[in-house]
């Protein structure tokens, strides 16, 4: 089955070509450039920038696979949840394309793109406990097997990756701000500032940042003037803090689950962009080594945004199901759910 799939949900336009085996190809076209200006996304750029960006970029995601037009058995494209307008223009190309090649169409959730995409390189250990761990997205869901996701642990305000902007942005740092912090972090002084963890000590699942956020502007606005040693220094606590909460609360979901469920858990996973957070990746190999699961640190180019993860969800769910219908609508939000029938 050769899937060419297309990404769009926010500010990268990403195409990738992928069939039973692996990735053939996975092109990212990024905005960030555009948008660093105005220190995040604007949503109008985005959509106008995906329309100009698209076509050339699904030329050279084919070009680079060694295929042609005719080669492609199944066009994906991710249906949501994002910038609604982003991901309008690149779920009507994709729809346009299958019909137009009359093959079918799978459109997807971009949650299950994230989680799949430690599915590439080597089959996931299931049953597993995922964290997603992205710009809009902090949860911890409980995966059985491909198809079946049942959320364990969510935000209850902001999400990781966008404290770790949003502390950026205060800073007068660029975007996005997590891979900034990660290097400022590295020579930044341990206990210069103390901040908060949230929801820490009721044993809750859930994760809360918007507090944290706050913390970090009152401890900015305290300074006065800020020096290069002071933001190193807020980075070190803000990762800290972000990195502890973000695996505590991982292994509080592995806890639970092993308290409910008969299934033997096998693997803890990560997923999303903040995925790329080097501290977060070792914790989380202690973590997995202490509870005895498998864990594999996903690839850098399948944590951010890209096609290559949804076109492996989409391949996924062929192998299984049939695809979507062409009025298959786009949505700016929806929890990720499983798919019709597979919990059976
Ligand atoms: N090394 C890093 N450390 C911490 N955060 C990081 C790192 N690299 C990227 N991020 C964060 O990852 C986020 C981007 O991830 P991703 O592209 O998956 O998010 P998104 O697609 O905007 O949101 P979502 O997937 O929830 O729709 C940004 O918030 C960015 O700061
Ligand atoms: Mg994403």
């Amino acid at each position: 089955m050769r899937v060419l799939a297309v990404e769009t949900s926010c500010d990268d336009t990403s195409v990738a070509c992928v069939d039973d085996t692996m990735v053939r190809s996975n092109m990212v076209s990024s905005q960030v450039d555009l948008h660093a200006h105005f220190g995040g996304v604007v949503p109008e750029l985005a959509s106008r920038a995906h329309l100009t960006n698209v076509l050339p970029v699904t030329q050279v995601a084919l070009e680079a696979a060694g295929w042609k037009l005719d080669d492609v058995q199944a066009v994906a494209a991710t249906a949501g949840p994002g910038l609604i307008g982003a991901v309008l223009m690149g779920l009507t190309f994709g729809k346009t394309l299958a019909w137009s090649l009359d093959v079918p169409f799978v459109g997807v959730h971009h949650i299950e793109g994230h989680i799949l995409a430690n599915d590439i390189e080597e089959p996931m250990a299931l049953p597993a406990v995922v964290l997603v761990v992205s710009g809009g997205h902090t949860e911890t869901v409980y995966v059985p097997r491909a198809g079946v996701y049942e959320h364990v642990g969510r935000t209850r305000d902001d999400a990781a990756g966008e404290t770790f902007d949003k502390t950026a942005k205060l800073l007068g740092l660029g975007y996005p701000g997590g891979p900034i912090l990660e290097k400022l972090a590295r020579s930044g002084r341990p206990e210069q500032f103390t901040l908060p963890r949230a929801l820490w000590k009721r044993g809750d699942l859930d994760f809360s940042f918007s507090g944290l956020k706050t913390a970090v502007r009152l401890a900015v606005e305290g300074l006065g003037e800020v020096t290069q040693q002071d933001r190193c220094d807020v980075a070190w606590a803000l990762q800290d803090v972000v990195v502890s909460t973000l695996v505590e609360k991982t292994r509080r979901a592995i806890n639970a689950h092993r308290g409910s469920h008969d299934e033997e858990l096998r693997g803890v996973y990560l997923a999303g962009g903040v995925a790329a957070n080097g501290p977060l990746r070792d914790q989380f190999g202690r973590l997995a080594a202490q509870e005895g699961l498998t864990f594999r640190p996903p690839a850098l180019a399948y944590c951010t945004d890209n096609a290559a993860m949804i076109g492996w969800a989409a391949r996924t769910r062929l192998l299984a199901q049939t695809g979507d219908p062409l009025d298959l609508p786009a949505f700016a939000r929806a929890p990720l759910a499983s798919w019709r029938n597979a919990e059976d």
